[in-house]
């Protein structure tokens, strides 16, 4: 029986996500004095405040007891329910039918099925430092690459043009941009967003916009990327997940902003991949007309003043601490918090989280989760009392650690 040792595939090893294996290394005492807070779980529906409405829940209770919605369906996705997202997601500029929505299984599903048409081994996207991890991992195991351009921790995140144009190289297939973003909290202007895709026209990239928060925002108009252009082909990438709280139903989608079909052949190797792997479950899928035509006027503005109460708390908590930099989140479900190590005796940011968790019973993610460095971020859906609480242990934190 001794030769019956067997070895997994090399390609499954060398799969890692950053952030699975950064959080692994920080660790609570398991016998602290006090109760302890994790501020690093970005799925909403685990906070009291931040559960789905009933006019969510109720049309996927409504579909699942219908009876239509056991069975496989068109492998893009239920027809009405791209109806429904087409409508939901035209601009001005230009009008999305249903043939140009694709329903997949979460964002993450929609992220893996525009690089499995994109990549071939050796080409690259552009992804963004701080930035969500899954791209490398997924472009990896593609036998393709992620090369990071720097977002600007002192100005409130914002891409970094020059470093951009020092990154792009001849087999640059896509520039993602995450806006509102994951992880640091900012949206960004539409001017701005006006420089990224006159340096993507300027390059013949495609942009991945990564829209999973989108109109998540306080304070500041969320501009999709997809009304902005009509000339550099958009694949935007949403989920019913944050926007919905609902991230374990698994539902997410491309929308494909292409007006003179740049792409054109893109759409059949789509089909492609979907057929392999298909849909979300259909109930869900069903459930998305009834949740677009229910949907409060001011839904997101409810949802997102309870984010905007607490990301006040942490800049104001956080306001004098001169170590620590909150710049001014505006929107998805987080906070980023830029570390400047000088004067202390801890000297990065996994360190920082590692002694913060042993000492304070305050979980954060250091930005070396987010293919970054000497920052971390703050999930801001906890109740305020554990808020407050948490950033007085991290100022007590970063005074005894002040040299
Ligand atoms: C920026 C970003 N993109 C994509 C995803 C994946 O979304 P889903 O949970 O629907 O797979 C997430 C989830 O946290 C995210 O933050």
């Amino acid at each position: 029986m001794d030769d019956w040792i067997l070895e997994p595939s090399v390609h499954s090893l060398n799969t890692v996500n950053p952030v699975r294996e950064t959080v692994s290394s920080i660790k609570l005492p398991t016998d602290f004095p006090k109760p302890t807070y994790s501020l690093a779980l970005g799925d909403p529906s685990y906070y009291p405040d931040f559960a789905a409405h009933s006019f969510v829940v109720d049309a996927a209770v409504e579909a699942l007891r219908s009876g239509q919605g056991n069975g496989y369906t068109d492998s893009l996705g239920y027809g009405p329910a791209r109806e429904t997202l087409a409508r939901a997601y035209s601009y001005d500029n230009i009008r999305l039918t249903k043939d140009d929505v694709i329903i997949d299984i979460g964002g993450t599903g929609a992220i893996h099925t525009i690089l499995q048409v994109f990549l071939n081994p050796g080409d690259n996207i552009l992804i963004s430092s701080p930035g969500f991890p899954l791209y490398k991992t997924m472009a990896q195991n593609l036998n393709a690459e992620a090369i990071t351009y720097n977002l600007k921790p002192y100005s409130n995140w914002e891409v970094d043009l020059e470093d951009l144009e020092r990154k792009v190289t001849p087999r640059t297939k896509m520039i993602v941009v995450v806006n509102p973003c994951n992880p640091c909290g900012s949206v960004f202007s539409k001017e701005h967003l006006m420089d990224i895709l006159n340096w993507a026209e300027k390059h013949h990239v495609c942009i991945l916009a990564d829209e999973v928060y989108h109109g998540m925002t306080f304070g500041k108009p969320h501009y999709p990327l997809g009304s902005l252009t009509d000339t550099v082909p958009v694949f935007t990438v949403g989920a019913l997940s944050k926007i919905f709280l609902v991230p374990g139903w698994r539902c997410g989608w491309v929308l494909i902003y292409d007006k003179y079909n740049k792409c054109e052949k893109y759409r059949p190797a789509i089909n492609k991949i979907k057929n392999m792997l298909l849909h979300p479950a259909p109930f869900i899928m069903q459930a998305i007309p009834k949740i677009y035509e229910n949907l409060p006027e001011n839904y997101f503005a409810e949802v997102m003043q309870k984010v905007k109460e607490r990301a006040e708390v942490v800049k104001n908590k956080l306001a004098d601490v001169a170590a620590l930099n909150t710049g001014s989140p505006e929107g998805s479900l987080y906070c980023m918090v830029a570390i400047d190590f000088i004067n202390m005796d801890v000297k990065s940011s996994v360190e920082f989280a590692q002694k913060l968790a042993q000492e304070e019973g305050v979980v954060i993610m250091p930005a070396e989760a987010f293919l970054s460095h000497s920052a971390f971020r703050i999930v801001l859906c906890h109740p305020i009392h554990v808020i407050e609480e948490c950033m007085d242990r991290i100022k007590s934190f970063i005074q005894r650690h002040t040299v």
